[in-house]
Parts: structure tokens; sequence; C-alpha cells
């Protein structure tokens, strides 16, 4: 499906808002992957595609996860909205004709994060904490752990989230306490 098809029907299923979020995210791991090292097209398409199951209601992600097999574990069945994720990577495939399994891991991984993700899937989850549309507090420190490389940008969106769930009182996946423990422990140059 090409650029255009996709966009268009992004616009049919999400507000304007999330759709320049999505344009942003898009141009934004174009960018990082140029300056990475890793295909900008692929990083370009996940970026876009990243959040089209994040407009769906919780009983939606509910029921749609439950239609393509995708594990309801105790923090996504509290906290339904994580489910974006891998619906999303799973609409990927069955609506939008998507193919290639690492920009569809990239789509799924964007919420949570892994321990285990290739460079292409830091990319997008980076790019979507970053965008220029992004304005919270702490953005900047982000944008410039970014600029230092994949593992420091990643390192340092993973801790600024996790603090921010936890000063809200809020669940945390156990992919993202694990993508922490990897990654704060080889950012620090230290084994694992
Ligand atoms: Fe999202
Ligand atoms: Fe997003």
């Amino acid at each position: 499906m090409d650029r255009e098809k996709i966009i268009n029907i992004l616009r049919s299923t999400m507000p304007e808002k999330r759709l320049n979020h999505s344009l942003q995210v898009s141009e934004t791991a174009a960018h990082l992957a140029m300056n990475y090292g890793c295909d900008p097209g692929r990083a370009a398409l996940a970026g876009l595609l990243h959040d089209c199951a994040r407009d769906r209601s919780d009983e939606e992600l509910l029921s749609l996860a439950g239609e393509y097999g995708i594990n309801i574990s105790f923090v996504e069945s509290r906290c339904p909205l994580i489910l974006h994720g891998p619906v999303g990577a799973a609409l990927c495939r069955d609506r939008f004709g998507v193919d290639d399994k690492e920009v569809i891991r990239a789509v799924a991984l964007h919420t949570t994060g892994s321990p285990e993700m290739s460079l292409l899937e830091k990319v997008v989850y980076i790019a979507d904490k970053i965008e220029p549309g992004r304005r919270y507090d702490g953005v900047a420190v982000l944008r410039e752990a970014a600029r230092r490389g994949p593992d420091e940008g990643l390192v340092a969106c993973l801790a600024h989230f996790m603090y921010y769930l936890i000063n809200k009182g809020e669940i945390i996946h156990p992919d993202m306490v694990s993508a922490w423990n990897i990654m704060a422990l080889k950012v620090a140059g230290r084994n694992f």
C-alpha cells in the first residue's frame, strides 16, 4: 500500500492531532535512521503506522487482541491502552498489507519496549517520544540523549517514562522493566 493511501486511511480513523503526530514520528524516525545507519524508508513506514490502533477504545483493543491471539497479561488487562502497540502491529499486517516483520515489530514494541530491540525498533520507539510536536517537560533531555546514539536515546526515554508512570501511581509493563535492565547496563558499559 502506498504512503498516500495509508495516510488517507489513517485520516479516517484518527483525529487530526494524531495524524500530525504520526507524520512527525515518521519524519523523525527517517531522520534518526539515517543518523544511526538503518533504512529510513522502513523507519518512516513504521513511524507513520505506529499509532494506527491508538484511537480504539479499551473494549475494542481487548476484543481485537483476542481476535489476533495477542497475549493479554495482568498489566494489559488493567491498562488495555498498552495493547495499541501489538494490536496496531496486527492491523499493519492485516489491514495495511505490511509484510516487513521488523516494521511490524517496531509498531508492536513502541508502547513498552523490549529487552531485545533491533536498531529500527529503537528508532521508532525514540522517534515517538521526541518528535517535534512533543512539548512535555524533559523532552529536550531526551532529544539530546538521542543525538548521542540509539542506546543512549532509548535508555533516556525508558527512564523518563518509567518515572512518569511511577509518579502517576501507574503500573509498569514487565517488558519495559526488562528493556530498562538490559539497556541501563549496556549504556553504563557493564556486563549482563
Ligand atoms: Fe502509541
Ligand atoms: Fe505515538
